[in-house]
């Protein structure tokens, strides 16, 4: 069987595009606002790239950085000035933070309406509702790729490995719900799973998202599997690699997205929606 290639760049690109469109009948500048805090490389590059695209975008794009040694007060009330900023409508905190911040304080001291990464248990419980709100980036990102594929969720099993906050649990929460490319019996699987690949042959629809390198092979899934492959991990040698073992499991799959090229460019341009939205909050 010859896999599909669910190409997730062209698939941002067209979201870009129509955003672009969305953004001239706003009749006002999206603002997003990055804070970095630390020199964590992966962290620069991913807030490089954000900011870029913002400003290709024609948002009004700021990259904060602060030192590593910003001490947790000093961060909630740097946050708490962008919340106040009229012309910040979204802020996103890259994580990780330094071991001296609590994560969690900071992603609750983020104005709800502004939390473009959809971190915020406000949001989080509105999406367990299944009422409009902000939605973390990459498990959107995942969804709009099925749909742009014309890829149902309706009545699938969709096992996802990983119950991480900003990935496994709320894509479980977006394909459980009852609504249009949803729909899906969903089974999460974590580090404590007995039998793992017992339960992810039977997905219709495989979530990785793990981050380690190759854990899902071709044994592991059934024939005609649509496998999408969230983990981005690095070789020695610098290359990157996602959690399924693309060139065995493609062997099987009926969909299959790439690392890099698959999930990876959805999650900024989901990023981008977000803030749109975040924008018109403020219209
Ligand atoms: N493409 C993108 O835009 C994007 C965005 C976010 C993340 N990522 C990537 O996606 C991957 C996951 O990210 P994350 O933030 O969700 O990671 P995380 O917070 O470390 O969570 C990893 C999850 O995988 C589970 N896990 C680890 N080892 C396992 C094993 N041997 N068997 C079964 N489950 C196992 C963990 O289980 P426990 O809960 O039991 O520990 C945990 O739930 C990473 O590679 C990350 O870089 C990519």
């Amino acid at each position: 069987m010859s896999a599909i290639i669910i190409d997730g760049k062209a698939t941002a690109k067209a979201i870009r595009h129509a955003l672009k469109a969305e953004i001239a009948e706003l009749g006002l500048t999206p603002g997003l606002t990055t804070v970095l805090v630390g020199d964590d490389p992966a962290s620069e590059v991913y807030v490089r790239s954000k900011g870029k695209i913002a400003k290709r975008l024609g948002f009004k794009s700021e990259s904060i950085r602060l030192p590593a040694k910003t001490s947790q007060p000093e961060l909630v009330e740097y946050i708490q000035r962008l919340n106040a900023d009229k012309t910040v409508h979204g802020i996103l905190v890259q994580l990780p933070l330094p071991a001296h911040i609590d994560e969690q304080v900071i992603i609750e001291t983020i104005d709800p309406q502004k939390d473009v990464d959809g971190f915020h248990p406000y949001n989080v419980g509105r999406l367990s509702i299944g009422v409009p709100t902000f939605i973390p980036c990459t498990p959107l990102g995942v969804q709009k790729l099925l749909e742009a594929y014309n890829l149902d969720p309706f009545g699938k099993h969709v096992v996802i490995v990983g119950r991480s906050n900003i990935v496994g649990k709320p894509q479980a929460l977006i394909f459980v719900q009852k609504a249009a490319w949803a729909n899906a019996t969903v089974t999460i699987c974590h580090s404590r799973t007995q039998n793992i690949a017992e339960i992810t042959r039977q997905a219709d629809i495989l979530v990785a998202a793990i981050g380690q390198a190759n854990f899902i092979t071709a044994d592991m899934v059934k024939e005609g599997v649509i496998a999408i492959d969230v983990g981005v991990n690095r070789w020695e040698d610098g290359t990157l690699c996602g959690d399924i073992d693309f060139k065995g499991v493609a062997e099987k799959a009926y969909a299959i997205t790439p690392v890099p090229g698959g999930v990876g460019p959805m999650t900024i341009a989901m990023l981008m929606y977000n803030t749109v939205q975040a924008a018109k909050l403020y219209r």
